[in-house]
């Protein structure tokens, strides 16, 4: 017995929502299979396209495999493969993909005991050995489609946003490696009362445009004072690419995840591919080298 599944890219934070809000792109992923073994053991059998450890213990799809049978109590044996065509250390969710489409799979094969929402413990295990905290903002949207907030982490409550039918996602990942880890570590642990209040504020505003399809309002919203200042120092070209992004129409323009991926929300696909094409001509004449993606949110 075999399952096949795609595990979705994620842009997690969305610029206001660090460390609670992300959502799921439709057509950037990997690819996992995953069969049910007879050894009674758990076994990283492949792992394609990334330099990542096939051990149990030191990869983030075994470590989520392996937390959540032992909550099920469980002494099933599956061997997963993993074609790994997100790039980790891209910031566009890639220990969040593993994660979740193992869980998601294993899940499956043990007969669904389990809903996607009860599954996001053992997926953030896996954040926890990539990245040193169990954030939630990827592995919530990569299991439960869409936009995703999580309420709180203790306890844990997530919850499913609409998605608005127009917006469309681009996202450039200049080929530089920012581990989260680091990322994280430069952030401020203490931020003023200020820059909170224009945070929560972006934040309700974004999560009521989402319900309305305020396209307008939700661009407004996609601001962050906090975050956005430290890292952005990490990523070649920020500034200019917000400018040459908001200058072509997108709504708003931020870091995806703890980066170096910048993602630019766009209405519609004409508007998509105008501010697509014009990141492109940019980096052109820069010496990096890059992926570009358009993506819809699902
Ligand atoms: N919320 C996390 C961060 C996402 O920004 O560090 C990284 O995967």
């Amino acid at each position: 017995e075999e399952i096949k599944v795609f595990a979705p890219a994620t842009v997690a934070n969305l610029s206001c929502g660090f460390d609670v809000l992300g959502c799921c792109l439709d057509n950037v992923g990997d690819e996992m299979i995953i069969k049910k073994n007879d050894l009674h053991k758990l076994r990283i059998t492949k792992l394609e396209g990334q330099d990542l450890p096939l051990e149990v213990d030191q990869n983030v799809a075994g470590v989520a495999v392996k937390a959540m049978l032992e909550k099920l109590q469980s002494n099933e044996g599956f061997d997963i493969e993993i074609y790994k065509k997100i790039k980790a250390g891209s910031g566009i969710g890639s220990s969040a993909a593993s994660s979740a489409g193992a869980v998601f799979a294993v899940n499956k094969l043990l007969g669904a005991p389990l809903k996607n929402i009860e599954l996001l413990p053992f997926a953030m295990e896996g954040e926890r050995l990539a990245s040193g905290n169990a954030h939630a903002d990827n592995v919530a949207p990569a299991l439960l489609g869409g936009f995703t907030l999580v309420k709180s982490y203790e306890p844990l409550e997530v919850l499913s946003l609409p998605s608005p039918e127009e917006l469309n996602v681009v996202i450039l990942h200049p080929q530089i490696e920012v581990k989260t880890k680091d990322s994280r570590a430069i952030i401020k642990r203490n931020i003023s009362l200020d820059k909170a209040v224009s945070q929560w504020g972006n934040l309700g505003a974004l999560v009521s445009a989402l319900y309305t399809n305020d396209y307008e309002l939700l661009g407004r919203s996609l601001k962050d004072e906090i975050v956005e200042p430290i890292r952005s120092i990490l990523i070649p070209y920020f500034d200019e690419i917000k400018t040459i992004s908001l200058e072509s129409g997108a709504l708003g323009f931020g870091i995806s995840g703890s980066g170096p991926s910048v993602y630019a929300m766009c209405r519609g696909e004409e508007n998509a591919e105008k501010v697509k094409s014009s990141i492109a001509q940019f980096m052109e004449k820069q010496s990096i080298t890059y992926d570009l993606h358009l993506s819809k949110i699902n």
